[in-house]
């Protein structure tokens, strides 16, 4: 994105100059010049002709430049010099040592100061930059590149500070300096206010490694401003802070008191239950059985030794061939028939105590895995001094048969490591999807033979504006090809995923986001086309280069859409679909492809020339073309006997109507039904796809998204545009067929009723007619602000287990009556958060799984007595009341007094790490 000035002057007319001036004006060719058109950041220049042919101008000498004041080349140092990219203070041309010393000493200090002053949707920031090393900044010749998650507004704010704000693209901005900014001294700093859009209540809407650019040079990360822990971020303390629209919005971060009210439950003193997700039915016994894994073996039947590998793999329990007498554990698949009905997926856990035998018996491999599972789960102990497992008798079987786990490694990429743990741990809780958002505007995640530029371009960020190399630098990236926010799977680290999954019986679908969210590809195609002059480089292109359509997508992109119109583009798709199905073939065939479908920016194609062609005629709208789009990645994966995935608003028009389902020939299409925050109307969406013959995988962004942070505090990572808050109760309570029970609260945090969501008659929101459409629930993991894999770990877990229980197991209070479901509630949460709390974190410590470890909940009573809880009874709390210094657990015996200030925090499981630190002023 290049910024022109044009300017329009009077042949012919002379200008005084200085003695130095050189003339160029003679050069043009052109007769009719009618202006110039200069580029603001690199000074070039060109004669703009009547004809609208550009001449480019001679160049000027060296250490001259051209003057638009002088409309003639001036020395560098002369007054006349108005271009700012070759200046700085004394007239020199900065340096690369100038960059560095920027990137080094350059302070950046970022505070939101107010959102939504006087009902407006803005909120006002305070940047202040300053200068903390000994040689004085220049003023002119670099600016700072930064992602800005609100559109900036105005851009421009030369007269107050000398700055020039541009929009690139997505959230990069960048900030440049005028002829009024001035240098900064040493130990001087400036202070900038400015607005921005909508509204920001959260450390993590800031992103950060800021760089500092200057043309021809080596960009620098502001190392103010570098890695994770957004220091330059001033705290939200104040309500015009943490509140997006003033008193109306009724969260504010909880006080310890609060948080202690929110999540006091009876501390069981143990784990209540021995399996999560919760067995349809478990029936235990006193008695125990001991194991010496020396002297107990695994004997499995042929279609399950691989399952039986794994078991023995975790126990150190040999398996062998043929059953002993006794102490064995036999894995074998049979029939099952559980309340009459058989799903291949259910099994059976029976134990002798008397025998010493377990048998595992499971309607499928896949059933005996989930036994496994729950035999892992329930035994005590380790393999030196032997295991200790309760007589337990189980029948179980799942709720749905889709139960999925969503990761956006698009935004920021997550090696295969991290989805190798992710698998592992899913495995552990029976979820069987893992839904890879592999591709989006801001990074191409996936090897495809035959088009390299997808990875070598599409796969990294970096400070290259041309794009000729990477992408634009997005969400905090910073400048640098090799931060490990960006990279690739290779088609044998993708194969190696899916063996994997394969063997934990999940099934992985990928997701390739078209046509909008398609903004990595379409550059990564240009490139090529680039690159390959012949018609080939053309082949794959996934843009009308005549189009001259205006949109922008929710992310501030205005070119992401690829164009549905082109020949070129329905290659590309079936170029990836093969290449994909390729990659599934002799591992896991490949059964779903999704391709996305949401969020394209609206006003897209409508002034393509290759739309106005296949539509013969105008194209009236958007999503006019998006059905074409569907129809024919839709017809491309039928007649490869594909099931097609895709958001829900990939399979609708404008009007909230489904695509006809009837024109559609793939056997099944599975909707995400994910945009239900309840003021807007549109929660009805999940039923009403299902009731038009789509399959429904719940995806409701107020119960299932966990970008969103646990908590409505500033210092809790992730974005807040649906619910401004998810804990892991809010998961745990979703009655995913029960969907206008779940209605709570609009953004602001006021209560909603049936009545004002539905209707007065409850006309507003469509009923389930078809209940076998809905085929189970997702959690979601968007990674805008998710770079690490902690980060990553963090969102998902515990969130995750309450998914888990939710799609496996149906509780009463689901459909119980009002006067019933909040006590049926709070009874199975409390059994839940005690599992948790007491078993469960400790299983994920010791696979190295990061969960979030909830900061803790205290009040103080009249005694002076301090209470302490967290939300999972069974994890220390720890006290300082010499301000961090020293810490101790908290304990029956601990007191506090009214006025006092003290620091609390939380222990993992293992008491390795430690939760956010809380300040409580006793009261
Ligand atoms: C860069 O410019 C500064 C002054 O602007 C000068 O002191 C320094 O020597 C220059 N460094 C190099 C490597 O040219
Ligand atoms: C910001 O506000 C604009 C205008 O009200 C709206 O269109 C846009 O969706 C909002 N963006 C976000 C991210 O909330
Ligand atoms: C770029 O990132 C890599 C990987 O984190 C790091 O090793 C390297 O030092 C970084 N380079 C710069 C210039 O910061
Ligand atoms: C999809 O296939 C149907 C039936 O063969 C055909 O009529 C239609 O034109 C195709 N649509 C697209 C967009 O390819
Ligand atoms: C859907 O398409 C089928 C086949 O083209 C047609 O018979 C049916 O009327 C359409 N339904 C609607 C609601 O338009
Ligand atoms: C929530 O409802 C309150 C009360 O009706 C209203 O003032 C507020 O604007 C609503 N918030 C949103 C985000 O709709």
């Amino acid at each position: 994105m290049f910024q022109y000035i044009l300017l329009f002057l009077t042949l012919g007319e002379s200008y005084l100059l200085g003695a130095n001036a050189v003339s160029s004006k003679s050069d043009a060719s052109c007769q009719d010049i009618v202006g110039f058109i200069r580029d603001s950041r690199d000074c070039k220049k060109w004669y703009q002709c009547r004809s609208g042919e550009k001449i480019n101008m001679p160049p000027c000498e060296s250490g001259t430049v051209f003057s638009i004041q002088a409309m003639q080349c001036v020395p560098i140092v002369h007054p006349w010099n108005d271009c700012p990219e070759s200046l700085n203070i004394v007239g020199q041309q900065i340096n690369q040592s100038m960059i560095d010393y920027i990137g080094d000493f350059m302070g950046v200090e970022y505070k939101v100061v107010e959102n939504h002053p006087h009902g407006k949707p803005v909120y006002e920031v305070e940047l202040i930059l300053s200068n903390n090393g000994p040689v004085t900044i220049v003023s002119r010749g670099w600016r700072i590149y930064f992602c800005h998650i609100m559109k900036i507004n105005p851009l421009n704010l030369d007269t107050q500070y000398g700055i020039i704000f541009d929009h690139i693209q997505g959230c990069l901005f960048s900030m440049s300096t005028t002829p009024n900014f001035s240098p900064i001294f040493p130990g001087q700093s400036k202070k900038i206010n400015f607005w921005a859009m909508n509204w920001s209540v959260s450390k993590t809407d800031v992103m950060p490694n800021w760089y500092i650019y200057a043309n021809g040079l080596k960009s620098r990360v502001i190392a103010s401003t570098a890695g994770e822990g957004l220091d330059f971020v001033k705290p939200f303390l104040n309500a015009k802070q943490y509140k997006r629209t003033g008193p109306s919005d009724r969260f504010h971060p909880f006080s310890p008191m609060e948080r202690y009210g929110k999540y006091k439950v009876e501390d069981l003193g143990k784990a209540p239950f021995l399996v999560l997700p919760t067995p349809k039915s478990s029936i235990g016994s006193s008695s125990k059985l001991s194991i010496k894994p020396q002297e107990w073996v695994i004997v499995a039947d042929s279609k399950v030794g691989a399952e039986a590998e794994i078991l023995s793999e975790k126990l150190h329990i040999r398996k062998i061939d043929m059953a002993p007498q006794k102490k064995f554990i036999f894995l074998k698949v049979d029939n099952l028939k559980l309340n009459g009905v058989s799903n291949s997926e259910d099994y059976e856990i029976e134990m002798s105590a008397f025998g010493e035998t377990i048998i595992v018996q499971g309607a499928s491999p896949a059933g005996v895995f989930y036994g496994v599972q729950s035999l892992l789960s329930m035994i005590q102990g380790d393999s030196n001094s032997g295991y200790i497992i309760p007589v337990t008798f189980i029948n179980d079987g799942p709720r749905y048969q889709y139960r999925g786990v969503q990761i956006d490694v698009a935004r920021n990429f997550h090696p295969k490591s991290d989805i190798l743990k992710l698998l592992e741990v899913m495995s552990m809780y029976k979820l069987n999807k893992l839904h890879m958002h592999l591709t989006d505007d801001e990074g191409w995640r996936l090897e495809i033979p035959g088009l390299p530029e997808l990875t070598s371009v599409g796969s990294k960020r970096c400070d290259d504006l041309t794009e000729e190399t990477c992408l634009l630098s997005q969400l905090g990236s910073g400048p640098n090809a090799s931060a490990p926010v960006n990279g690739y799977y290779s088609v044998n680290d993708y194969k190696e995923i899916l063996r994997f999954a394969k063997s934990r019986h999940i099934e992985v679908i990928p997701e390739f986001d078209m046509p909008g969210h398609a903004r990595a590809a379409i550059k990564s195609m240009e490139v090529r086309a680039k690159k390959n002059k012949d018609p080939t480089g053309q082949l794959y292109l996934l843009t009308d280069p005549k189009d001259k359509s205006v949109y922008e997508s929710v992310q501030m992109f205005s070119d992401n859409a690829a164009n549905p119109c082109m020949q070129s583009t329905s290659l590309f798709v079936a170029h990836v679909l093969s290449e994909v199905m390729d990659m599934h073939k002799n591992i896991q065939p490949l059964r779903t492809y999704h391709f996305g479908g949401d969020e394209v920016g609206n006003g897209a194609w409508i002034d393509s020339p290759a739309c106005k062609k296949l539509m013969n005629g105008d194209v009236t709208s958007t999503s006019e073309v998006k059905k074409h789009f569907v129809k024919l990645v839709s017809n491309m994966t039928a007649s490869q006997s594909l099931n097609l995935g895709a958001w829900e608003d990939g399979m609708m028009g404008d009007q909230e109507i489904p695509f006809n389902r009837t024109e559609l020939p793939n056997s099944d299409i599975i909707v995400y039904a994910w945009d239900n925050v309840w003021e807007w109307d549109r929660s009805s969406r999940a039923y009403r796809f299902a009731n038009n013959g789509f399959k429904v995988v719940m995806s409701q962004a107020t119960h299932l998204y966990f970008d969103h942070p646990y908590e409505p505090d500033p210092e809790e990572r992730g974005y807040y545009w649906a619910p401004r808050y998810i804990d892991t109760m809010k998961t745990f309570s979703f009655k995913p067929d029960n969907l206008y029970a779940n209605i709570d609260t609009n953004r602001s945090g006021k209560k909603l009723t049936l009545e004002e969501v539905c209707g007065p008659l409850g006309t507003k929101c469509v009923q389930l007619k078809n209940k076998e459409n809905i085929i189970g629930m997702q959690g979601h993991l968007w990674s805008e602000t998710v770079r690490t894999s902690e980060q990553m770990f963090e969102m998902y877990f515990p969130r995750l287990i309450a998914v888990a229980e939710r799609a496996w197991h149906k509780a009463k209070f689901e459909t119980a009556g009002k006067d019933s479901a909040d006590s049926l509630l709070k009874n199975d949460w409390t059994k839940f958060a005690n599992t948790v709390g007491y078993k469960e974190l400790l299983r994920l410590d010791k696979i190295g799984v990061t969960y979030r470890v909830p900061p803790p909940g205290a009040y103080r009573n009249k005694e002076n007595k301090l209470f302490v809880i967290s939300a999972f009874p069974g994890l220390k709390t720890e006290i300082s009341f010499d301000d961090q210094l020293t810490w101790t657990t908290v304990s029956s015996e601990t007191t506090a007094y009214k006025g006092q200030t003290v620091h609390l925090r939380t222990r993992s499981a293992d008491l390795k790490r430690t939760s956010r630190v809380i300040k409580m002023n006793v009261k």
